[in-house]
This record gives structure tokens, C-alpha cells and sequence, in this order.
């Protein structure tokens, strides 16, 4: 009986948790891979200093270059993170904006 409640608790604490920190991991996911995948050819641009529309033309244009060089292109998923972040200029973000 006090084992079930005990047990329950757990569970519900455990599942707000995840609940929390879901999107701010995702938040600082979008962060470290900008930080990792764009300094690999030069240095990291400043998230403000281009708008929405400018970010997403530059993301395509480094992916072709990503591709030229030989360098792991983003995958989908990695590109939405980086231009998220760099579309909010660099505001958390979790993904998919
Ligand atoms: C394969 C190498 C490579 C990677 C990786 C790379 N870039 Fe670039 N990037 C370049 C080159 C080459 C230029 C042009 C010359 C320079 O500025 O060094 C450039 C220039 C830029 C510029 C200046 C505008 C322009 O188009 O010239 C921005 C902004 C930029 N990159 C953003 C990024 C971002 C954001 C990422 C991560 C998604 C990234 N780059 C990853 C190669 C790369």
C-alpha cells in the first residue's frame, strides 16, 4: 500500500521533471551545435547580426558549402535547431520555430 504511493510519487516527479527540462535541453542542444558546427571554417557569427529571412539564405548557402568541402552536411533536424537559434538570435529556442 505505502509502497504503491511511494512509487507513484516517484513517477509523477520524475515525469514533471522530464517535462521541465525538455525544451531547455533542446534549447541548449540548438546552442552547442551552432557553436560546434559553424566555427569549424571560420569564426561564429554574431546571432544578430542578420534577420529571419537573411539567416535561413546563409544556412543554405554554408549547407552547399558543408557539402563542397567534405564536412558532414546538417541533417534536417540539425538544421532547423541552428536556424531556430540563429532566427531568434540566439534566444532559447527548442526547435522548429
Ligand atoms: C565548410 C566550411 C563552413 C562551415 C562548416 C560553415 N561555414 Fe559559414 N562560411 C564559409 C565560407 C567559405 C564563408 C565565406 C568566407 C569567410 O567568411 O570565411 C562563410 C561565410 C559565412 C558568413 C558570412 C556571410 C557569407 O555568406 O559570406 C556567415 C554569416 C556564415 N558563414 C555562417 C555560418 C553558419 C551559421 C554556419 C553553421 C551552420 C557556418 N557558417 C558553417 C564556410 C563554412
Amino acid at each position: 500500500m505505502m509502497h504503491a504511493q511511494i512509487v507513484r510519487i516517484l513517477k509523477n516527479t520524475l515525469l514533471y521533471f522530464s517535462l521541465c527540462t525538455g525544451p531547455l535541453l533542446a534549447a541548449d542542444d540548438a546552442k552547442l551545435l551552432f557553436e560546434t558546427r559553424c566555427v569549424a571554417c571560420h569564426a561564429l557569427p554574431d546571432p544578430e547580426s542578420l534577420g529571419e529571412k537573411q539567416w535561413l539564405v546563409v544556412l543554405k548557402t554554408m549547407q552547399k558549402r558543408m557539402r563542397e568541402k567534405g564536412h558532414a552536411e546538417l541533417t534536417e533536424a540539425e538544421f532547423k535547431k541552428i536556424y531556430c537559434y540563429l532566427a531568434g538570435r540566439g534566444e532559447p529556442c527548442s526547435g522548429g520555430r
